[in-house]
């Protein structure tokens, strides 16, 4: 039987339970969790007819071959890992939904004039090492060699988790396939956004994804006594980043691009102790690489005017940076078609605020992304994330159109397997 919208979801809930946190779900790249799902996808990917490796940056990958076996292949994919307390949909979806078109193919017993190759990135998020993109960064071939030294929270190395994780670090270039053995990449993933939602639709098409840069912040300050320190002799740390946080909000407001500080600690963190320093994070997004560049550069002189108004100290450190990128007219007039070959007409194109692999991929091939409603005003990166299955049915249905959109009128039949 073809896999349906409901076997997607069940999968879901399965990974959903591979989590390192208690209650919740957190699953990050190079785990125990991670080893877990990777398994998890390899049974289903071979359940639909695939060969199935662990490719040499921890990625699961799956190969349904072609009407003539080693032709190159299309790229379907998206990731398993999570954001700290996530949903279960945000890159999960993807890779289920690419497995599931699959597995549709090998029951028909399809073959198409190219390869169907389904890749379950390793590190979308950047949870665990802070720089994000990981996993689809080795495939695209652009992964860099500073980042072995980038440290997890318990102080582990990218090399060590390599190594931990049974991968050689020396081979992290075999990730990347060679250019003329792809012929694209498609990724479904979800809105995490509210306007599918508001626009009544269940798909829409992506135009392109917003470049993002982020930072580890620091604002030096002197601590002190709470209750012996005199307001005009203190250099708080902790006022001084709250004033940054607000110029950011602001700043990136007024320029039509998008800013978060999703995390801040102030030490040595005492009731009764003035702040001496704070660490906090910024993500910063913008459909056009230099509006984003601008809004941190305005940043930073808000940042400078502080500290000279309190007597603090300011400092920066980028931790990942990924261009705005533009998806592929060809691929995506496939995606519009698939979707138009569900009774929408009329799809909807967004632009992406939100980061995928699609970016990183980006540097190896043509992309294009089908994007599906999530409910509850589109709310992401959080627990309550939801999806319709009939949406998900829909999703399926306008992803294996694509896919075979791609192949052209006439794919040869070789009768099921
Ligand atoms: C990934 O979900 C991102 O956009 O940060
Ligand atoms: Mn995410
Ligand atoms: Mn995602």
């Amino acid at each position: 039987m073809s896999p349906d919208a409901l076997t997607v979801l069940e999968r879901c809930d399965v990974l959903a339970a591979v989590s390192s946190s208690g209650t919740g779900l957190t699953r990050v790249y190079l785990s125990p969790e991670h080893a877990r799902v990777n398994e998890l996808a390899a049974g289903w990917m071979q359940q639909a007819g695939m060969t199935t490796w662990l490719d040499a940056a921890g990625n699961q990958r799956g190969r349904y071959e072609g009407a003539e076996p080693g032709a190159p292949a299309l790229l379907l994919g998206s990731h398993l890992d999570t954001v700290p307390d996530a949903g279960r949909y945000d890159g999960m979806l993807g890779v289920l939904l690419a497995i599931a078109v699959v597995e549709r193919l090998n029951v028909e017993g399809v073959r198409l004039p190219f390869a169907v190759e389904v890749i379950a990135f390793g590190d979308e998020e950047g949870t665990r090492f802070g720089t994000a993109l990981l996993g689809s960064r080795a495939v695209a071939g652009t992964w860099d060699a500073d980042w072995w030294g980038l440290l997890d929270a318990e102080g582990v190395s990218l090399r060590d988790a390599f190594v931990a994780f049974g991968l050689d670090p020396e081979a992290v270039g075999d990730a990347a396939p060679p250019r003329d053995s792809v012929i694209g990449y498609l990724e479904t993933h979800i809105e995490q956004g509210p306007y599918l939602e508001e626009a009544d639709r269940a798909l829409a098409v992506v135009s392109s994804i917003a470049g993002a840069r982020r930072f580890e912040l620091t604002m030096e300050g002197v601590a002190g006594h709470a209750g012996g320190v005199p307001f005009h002799r203190r250099h708080d740390a902790l006022a001084g980043a709250a004033e940054v946080v607000l110029a950011v909000e602001r700043i990136a407001r007024e320029a039509g691009c998008i800013a978060t500080v999703g995390r801040l600690e102030a030490f040595p963190g005492g009731v009764n102790v003035i702040p001496g320093l704070v660490e906090f994070s910024l993500d910063l997004r913008a459909e056009h690489d230099d509006r984003r560049d601008e809004v941190w550069a305005a940043i930073e002189a808000a940042a400078a005017t502080t500290c000279a108004e309190r007597g603090l100290v300011f400092t920066a450190h980028e931790t990942h940076s990924a261009p705005a990128v533009v998806a592929s007219p060809r691929l995506a007039e496939a995606v519009r078609g698939g979707i138009v070959s569900t009774g929408d007409v009329e799809p909807l194109t967004l632009f992406s605020k939100a980061g995928h692999d699609a970016m990183a991929i980006d540097a190896l091939t043509d992309w294009a992304m089908l994007f599906v409603r999530c409910g509850n005003g589109g709310i992401s990166h959080h627990p309550d994330e939801i999806v319709d299955a009939a949406d998900v049915a829909v999703a399926l249905d306008a992803f294996e159109a694509t896919v075979r959109e791609l192949a052209g009128p006439a794919p040869s039949s070789v009768g099921a397997t």
